[in-house]
């Protein structure tokens, strides 16, 4: 997975590459390039590292261009270093060609390609596209039909974008990896997101599998996979540009957990009626013929769908998790009356796009919950419900998390009442607490005690995070937030299950962080006692009128207190900006981890 950007203009388009792949960082930061065309041929320039380290080696050369490609690397196939770095190019330098995705029949391209005299210079899988290119160049044909004989003998997935020595044209392809195209007024874009051109244009259009497009100064045209034209309209994206900017935060991450009471406010614009769910993709009666929901997700998104799924049980809809890069090779029965829901932020996770795929081959219905218009979960899905929550950038996911579990209670509530024909028990009070989350959730973002925390309870052998009910679910996510950016040991349990094992591994060198809900305190302050009985200190993050868990807890992190099925969101919140301050404590990369990126389109 990687992220790839094109810009052609009237003017020099170096510089406003260099932010496009700033921009798509979030992507892949373990090696970055450029090529640019100055009318009759290319310059190359990639390296290991980030895109800052390609912008020190780009000030010295001085190269410039108005034709322009760029990439920002997560390595699948060979390390990262300078030579896999793309852009790539063929024995002559004709082409230089930028790649998202996998290449499956490489090898066996690459063998007849160096049968033929070809010489390869990286390790990738791409390094095959532009030495197809060339030979095709070579055998006389213009570069667009030369680019489509190319991609006929490719296998995989991939979004590709090519640029050869003395043609002003972008060429480039999709399929199974995203691509957009930015409509500007002196410059045209292409790139993996729309972050990416933001800034220079807010008008896209999303291009669909096998489409081929020629992006010049002057517009772009696409054709489909024989050459025949096609018309993809061109759509405006409501997001501000300084949405994808950092701002006066430190990190994207901080400036993305300050965001979160407009981001929910967004979710939840229009979506609340006095005692009404009114979702205008889903009027009343969409689901009536739904006998079960699964919900299917990595990482981040699979915690917010198994909140998602304690919701629905506990109003009674036969309801299932899975986790996505499992149910897509070992998937649960289906029938037409089963609704998957795809819960992915990007919409381009292809873990959770292959589940959905294998969903929908076995005549079940799909809906993606995704914060991506357009993205691929979004287009192949039958519906997609979105979160609205504004563009990521930190890796870690955010703000996303809250978005979605909001939307997943109006979903549920939605389902509920197709499937039941009554709306959900304490649906008025719910809806009520929701509408009031965003101002709750600034309340914890206003309140500075995480940070404190985050300092006296860093863990000398590892930090455990335990919950119940949906509570649960958070408990997972404040661990994988945790380990995500500080690099220490952190691991999730459901606090009853701690006594069946992993209560070997408490010690006073492991605090432990437990969230309550305000339902079933009892039972929460037990485990505390258990845990505190084995010499290690508690920080129980719970309704602040939990006065009892208060009392209890070696420290007492509170948020105010709201519905049972939403207090887990608010101390989600202070799990995140515990990670947040003893990862940048610690002076850790907080926006782009070691080995992990945002985006992973890649099984
Ligand atoms: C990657 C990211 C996680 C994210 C997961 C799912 O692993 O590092 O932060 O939660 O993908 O992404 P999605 O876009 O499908 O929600």
């Amino acid at each position: 997975m990687c992220g790839i950007t094109a810009r052609v203009g009237d003017d020099d388009s170096l510089e406003a590459l260099l932010g496009s792949l700033e921009n798509l960082e979030y992507r892949g930061y373990d090696s970055a390039g450029i090529a640019m065309q100055n009318g009759s041929e290319l310059a190359i320039s990639k390296c290991e590292g980030e895109v800052s380290d390609l912008r020190s080696e780009l000030a010295f050369t001085g190269q410039n261009g108005r034709v322009g490609i760029g990439h920002t690397r997560w390595s699948t196939h060979g390390p990262p270093t300078d030579e896999n770095a793309h852009p790539h190019t063929g024995c002559h330098g004709r082409v230089a060609v930028v790649h998202n995705g996998i290449i499956e029949n490489y090898a066996e391209l690459r063998e007849e390609l160096r049968t033929r005299g070809h010489e390869f210079t990286s390790d990738t899988d791409t390094e095959v596209i532009p030495h197809l290119v060339e030979e095709e160049l070579g055998a006389g044909r213009d570069a667009e039909t030369a680019f489509r004989r190319a991609i006929d003998r490719l296998e995989g997935s991939y979004a590709i974008a090519m640029i050869v020595d003395d043609d002003p044209t972008i060429y480039a392809t999709r399929n199974g990896s995203p691509l957009v195209v930015g409509v500007g007024e002196t410059a045209n874009y292409l790139a993996s997101d729309v972050p990416a051109f933001l800034e220079f244009t807010d008008r896209v259009v999303y291009l669909e599998d096998d489409d081929v497009v020629a992006v010049t100064v002057d517009g772009h045209r696409i054709t489909d996979a024989t050459g025949d034209p096609i018309s993809r309209s061109i759509e405006t994206v409501d997001w501000d540009p300084e949405d994808a900017e950092k701002g006066s935060y430190d990190h994207y991450m901080l400036k993305e957990i300050h965001e979160q009471p407009m981001a929910l406010r967004q979710t939840l614009h229009g979506r609340i009626d006095d005692d009404d769910v009114v979702l205008e993709e889903f009027p009343s009666g969409t689901f009536d013929d739904v006998s079960r929901v699964q919900l299917v997700a990595c990482g981040t998104s699979y915690h917010a769908g198994m909140y998602g799924e304690w919701l629905l049980s506990n109003w009674g809809i036969d309801a299932d998790t899975h986790i996505a890069s499992e149910y897509a090779a070992y998937p649960a029965p289906v029938d037409e009356n089963t609704l998957v829901i795809g819960v992915t932020q990007s919409g381009e996770t292809a873990d959770t796009l292959e589940a959905l795929a294998s969903a929908r081959r076995r005549g079940a219905r799909t809906l993606a919950l995704t914060n991506v218009i357009g993205s691929t979960a979004a287009r192949t899905c039958d519906d997609a419900l979105f979160i609205r929550a504004g563009p990521e950038i930190g890796v870690a996911a955010t703000k996303t998390f809250s978005s979605q579990v909001a939307s997943l209670v109006l979903l549920g509530e939605r389902l509920v009442r197709d499937v039941t024909g009554e709306p959900t028990e304490d649906h008025r009070q719910r809806l009520d607490a929701l509408e009031s989350l965003p101002e709750h959730v600034e309340m914890v973002t206003q309140d500075t005690l995480a940070t404190a925390i985050s300092r006296r309870w860093l863990g000398e052998s590892g930090h455990f995070f335990i919950g119940r009910g949906n509570a649960y679910s958070v408990a997972l996510e404040g661990a994988l937030k945790f380990k995500e950016i500080t690099y220490e040991h952190a691991e999730g349990f459901a606090a009853g299950e701690l006594k069946h094992g992993p209560l070997a591994l408490v010690t006073p060198e492991t605090p432990v962080f437990a969230v309550g809900t305000g339902e079933h305190r009892n039972r929460l302050e037990s485990n505390i006692n258990e845990i505190q009985t084995r010499g290690a200190p508690v920080i129980a993050i719970a309704p602040r009128n939990a006065t009892e868990l208060a009392d209890t807890a070696d420290e007492f992190l509170p948020v105010p207190a709201t519905h049972p099925d939403l207090v887990a969101i608010l101390a989600n919140v202070q799990l995140q900006l515990i990670a947040y301050h003893a990862a940048d404590e610690m002076d850790r990369s907080i926006d782009k981890p070691r080995n992990l990126a945002k985006s992973v389109t890649v099984e």
